[in-house]
């Protein structure tokens, strides 16, 4: 009974916090209530060439449908994020660059030093003939020069758009060509683990398939011998060399893409998700002050990749509009050992540290001794993002990590919201494990049943929001009528989130998780039509199809039904090989954790799958697979259930 436990604002965070419950009970009033007052006010932490006059500018409505915020204001986001602070904070750290091998030493940038760096790399750009508006793909390892590659982009008014340094060359020339960018950022080779990345290696296999790429730039970091291709590759030192540190920041509406970051849906193609340069800004800054009670120059360290949103968001933008020290790790959570989370906070005396459940499960596994080796003083505040935290991790957090004293902030949000929508305030939320709890400023969410009744009270159903956010997606690159299909036509009036919701007697909301065909794979989202497509392009492959299943560490996994074609025999080699094959065709985050060879599949009379039998198959819950009477052919099922995948 997890809704009954509850843990009250610590006295010492009600005593020092920037917003307290009364506080954010009176933000929350006023955002709902004069909307257009508010968001103006909330604009001047922001610093404009423009400054707005009208707040948002929205119908969800599809005769007319429009979403713009402070559409008459002029600013530019690298300006904000970096110079603006060189007066007060030039000689202040900016960003903490710890390495994947803790031999190697930290590397620490002031926003004087990043404005000179970012400067170079915009020069670098324009001198590569990027122009306002050009895409630039950035697919690079977790170092400082991919934040430089961000903040020059946005500087010169380049739409970035960042590819996860995971995904596969075919995933990488899908993403450029779907955005038609004729320019690559890479490195020679990422570093994780201990072990290397083959990034350019990824992006010349990638490039055969993306005939509008014409330049690379390669970032030399391991050093390895990579074959550079005369007239389109280029050594960023060599360009850099010649290049000066002054160039002069892009005026852009508030309404100009920033950038383009490529999620999974629920069809087989990823969409790109568009977000604007004043309204993503402000919502960066202002939920990521809110809900850490940030105040710089406190060292906050996200620990995502800054391929994913949350990298964008609150390493990148939010941290440094708020003038902030934002930490950025290059390698991953448990090398060389289970403790170097807990050694890099206490390297660099984090205060704040954000990361996913899936994380915390891996390193909870390996037992408490790891933590309570190191000293973890310095923290004050643990958030979380990306999936569900179930309570057993949440209290492990709080009390092994935390020691009692960090509040847990579970923020939930998606790559479309552009930040957090719901998560609690430290200084003003009484927390329940496993509950991201209340709404944001400004946020107005709904429970809303299959037709759409707005349920009210305690209820479940699928999660809405009711109104327009400054921080919301503008389209999906290159198909407007795609993001108001995918978002706006299921309930009308409002946007699907796709995810379900239960709100409870104390009008707490706890994410259920996905209602749609998307899963979440060690908090990386993933479509099963994805991997659907990429099997199903394997020659010896009839049909597919890709269900969630409960994973003790990655939330959930991946388990494939396979039908083969005829003459084709099921083999544990050709599983195997199926595996590997999902992995070149998207990258590892997608390999299949379990796959069942089905000689069909469960299909009613009309042709259609019946994914919930799936589902229940995969669970291991065949006790009860409700009404089979409507499959087409229904012995089907019981072959399924006989040969379920261990
Ligand atoms: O299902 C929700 C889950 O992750 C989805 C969004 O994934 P993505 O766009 O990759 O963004 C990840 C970074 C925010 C959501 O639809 N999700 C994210 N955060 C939470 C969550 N589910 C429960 N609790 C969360 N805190």
């Amino acid at each position: 009974m997890t809704e009954q436990e509850s843990y009250p604002v610590p006295a010492e965070w009600a005593a020092r916090t920037q917003v307290d419950a009364a506080g954010y009970a009176s933000l929350y009033g006023r955002a709902l209530g004069d909307p257009g007052r508010f968001w103006l006010e909330q604009a001047k932490r922001l610093d404009w060439i423009k400054r707005p006059e009208i707040a948002g500018d929205w119908s969800f409505n599809e005769d007319d449908f429009r979403i713009a915020w402070f559409p008459d204001g002029r600013l530019n986001v690298a300006a904000n994020c970096v110079d603006r602070h060189l007066k007060t904070r030039g000689d202040q750290t900016a960003i903490i660059w710890e390495p994947d091998d803790p031999a190697d030493a930290a590397r620490r940038f002031t926003y004087a030093e990043l404005h000179a760096e970012m400067g170079r790399f915009a020069n670098v750009l324009k001198a590569a003939g990027v122009r306002k508006g050009d895409r630039v793909t950035i697919y690079m390892p977790m170092i400082p020069e991919a934040a430089f590659a961000m903040l020059a982009c946005a500087r010169i008014g380049a739409i970035h758009s960042v590819v996860f340094g995971g995904f596969s060359p075919e995933a990488l020339a899908g993403r450029i060509r779907d955005c038609d960018s004729s320019i690559v950022i890479t490195a020679d080779e990422g570093r994780r683990g201990g072990r290397p990345v083959p990034l350019k290696a990824n992006v010349d296999a990638a490039a055969g398939h993306a005939p509008s790429l014409k330049t690379v730039i390669v970032v030399k970091v391991t050093g390895a011998n990579v074959a550079m291709q005369d007239g389109r590759d280029h050594w960023y030192e060599d360009l850099a060399s010649r290049a000066g540190t002054d160039c002069p920041v892009e005026p852009m509406g508030a309404e100009d893409p920033l950038f383009v970051l490529y999620t999974s849906g629920s069809t087989g193609k990823p969409k790109g998700v568009l977000h604007t340069s004043g309204g993503y800004l402000l919502w960066a800054a202002l939920t990521h002050e809110l809900t850490f009670d940030y105040r710089a120059p406190s060292i906050y360290w996200c620990a995502a990749d800054i391929g994913w949103v949350t990298g964008h968001s609150y390493i990148l933008y939010g941290p440094l509009a708020n003038g902030g020290t934002t930490l950025m790790y290059e390698g991953v959570p448990n090398w060389p050992t289970a403790s170097r989370i807990w050694e890099v906070v206490d390297r660099h005396k984090v205060e704040i540290l954000y990361t996913a459940p899936t994380a915390l499960r891996a390193l909870m596994r390996e037992g408490d001794a790891p933590v309570q080796r190191t000293s973890r003083a310095s923290l004050k505040l643990l958030g979380s993002v990306g999936e569900p935290i179930n309570p057993e991790a949440w209290r492990w957090y709080h009390h092994v990590v935390g020691e009692d004293r960090c509040p847990i902030i579970d923020t939930w949000w998606q790559t479309e919201t552009g930040g957090t929508l719901i998560a609690p305030l430290p200084g003003a939320t009484a927390l329940k494990p496993g509950s991201a709890t209340l709404p944001l400023p400004g946020v107005d969410p709904q429970i809303v049943d299959a037709v759409g009744n707005v349920l009210t009270g305690e209820a479940e159903g699928n999660l809405v929001i009711a109104r327009s956010w400054p921080g919301q997606m503008r389209t999906v690159w290159g198909d407007h009528a795609r993001f108001f299909q995918t978002y706006f036509s299921t309930y009308k009036g409002k946007y699907f989130t796709g995810d379900g919701c239960r709100r409870d007697a104390d009008g707490y909301y706890w994410i259920t998780g996905r209602v749609d065909d998307v899963i979440n794979v060690s908090g990386h989202r993933m479509g099963t039509a994805e991997v659907e497509s990429a099997l199903v392009l394997h020659p010896k492959v009839a049909e597919a199809a890709v269900v969630g299943f409960p994973h003790d560490i990655k939330g959930q996994g991946i388990y494939a039904y396979v039908t083969l074609n005829a003459n084709e025999e099921p083999s544990d080699a050709l599983r195997k090989e199926l595996v590997a094959w999902v992995r070149t065709e998207i990258g590892p985050i997608a390999s299949p954790d379990a796959i069942q060879f089905a000689p069909a599949l469960p299909k009613t009379r009309s042709g259609k799958i019946m994914r919930r039998i799936l589902r229940k198959i995969a669970e291991g819950d065949t006790s009860n697979l409700g009404d089979v009477s409507t499959l087409a052919d229904p012995s089907v099922v019981e072959h399924l259930v006989a040969n379920r995948a261990a």
